[in-house]
């Protein structure tokens, strides 16, 4: 099955990129829209695409017929970048990409339950190997470590109030569907807000339940010492807390002078790419290189 997923902020990202020869590494392959444009540009570039989601490692292995040797991917999860980088034999790398969250191809899959707009199993899970699931958290979780979650990775201000819902819900019967869990929010908030009300709550799952937060700080921790002197990272991010953690790790590396910040203000999407894919609205760019 091809994507559905339409890569952001790509003349952006293109323009970043500062040689001609060498590798780049593609933490997040989702669709490979940002992997294939940047082969297409760059005859001298080769790329590792890492995705911990399995069908999107399966779909890109069809793009191998295009590129060849020039495109390996590694079904692993970012967080483990150095263990993908021993593998190929590598020591150092020009650039690394990475275009955090969720892709539309798992969106609109809703075998894997990550949209409240269509019914599925409550499962959220990037990688289909990895334990909890969101059915799991939502029936098992005592209510203040779920308002919890809610409030920390949702910054859903209606947390407890959810939490007790779900909780008495779960009295009567387990909640196993994506529409089921989006049935109980909908009836507990406000219905008068600007989003959908349970956008907040299946944000803060998806993130807890993949650590997203916890494989960003980890990646980050390590990238560094693979960067070549004069490369760059590009992170492009969906939500404050990710943003936050990128801007702080940029800000602590420059001030211990490794990293050179080259976007002082994150780069957001012009009008025209949000008319044309309403998806890349809250999509931010942030960008450092190795000193
Ligand atoms: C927004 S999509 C990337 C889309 C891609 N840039 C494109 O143009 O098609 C994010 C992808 O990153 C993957 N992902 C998210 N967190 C990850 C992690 N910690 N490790 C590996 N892959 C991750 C998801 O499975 C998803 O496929």
């Amino acid at each position: 099955m091809s994507t559905v997923h339409i890569p952001v902020l790509v003349d952006e990202v293109l323009r970043l990129i500062n040689f001609e020869k060498g590798i780049l590494v593609d933490c997040t392959f989702g669709g490979g829209g940002h992997a294939k444009v940047i082969l297409d540009n760059f005859n001298g570039i080769s790329i590792i695409g890492i995705d911990q989601d399995e069908d999107a490692i399966r779909r890109g292995l069809e793009l191998k017929n295009i590129y060849g040797d020039r495109l390996k991917l590694y079904r692993e999860n970012f967080r483990n970048v150095d263990l993908v980088l021993k593998r190929e034999g590598l020591d150092s790398v020009k650039f690394f990409l990475l275009d955090l969250g969720v892709s539309s191809d798992l969106l609109s899959d809703e075998e894997r339950g990550f949209s409240f707009m269509k019914s599925g199993p409550l499962d959220m899970r990037m990688d289909k190997s990895s334990e909890i699931t969101a059915a799991f958290v939502v029936n098992t979780y005592p209510r203040e470590r779920l308002a919890h979650v809610f409030y920390k990775y949702g910054e859903e201000r209606f947390s407890r109030r959810i939490a007790k819902a779900i909780v008495e819900y779960r009295k009567r019967k387990r909640i196993e569907t994506t529409d089921e869990l989006a049935k109980i929010l909908i009836e507990c908030v406000p219905k008068k807000q600007k989003i959908h009300p349970a956008t907040r709550v299946f944000q803060a799952l998806r993130i807890y339940i993949n650590d997203e937060l916890g494989a960003l700080e980890e990646f980050l921790s390590k990238c560094l010492d693979f960067l070549t002197p004069g490369g760059r990272i590009a992170v492009i991010s969906f939500h404050s807390l990710e943003d936050r953690i990128v801007k702080n790790f940029f800000k602590s590396k420059d001030k211990e002078g490794v990293l050179k910040i080259l976007t002082k203000k994150p780069i957001t999407p012009l009008g025209r790419e949000i008319k044309f894919n309403p998806k890349a609205r809250s999509s931010k760019l942030r960008v450092g290189e190795k000193i």
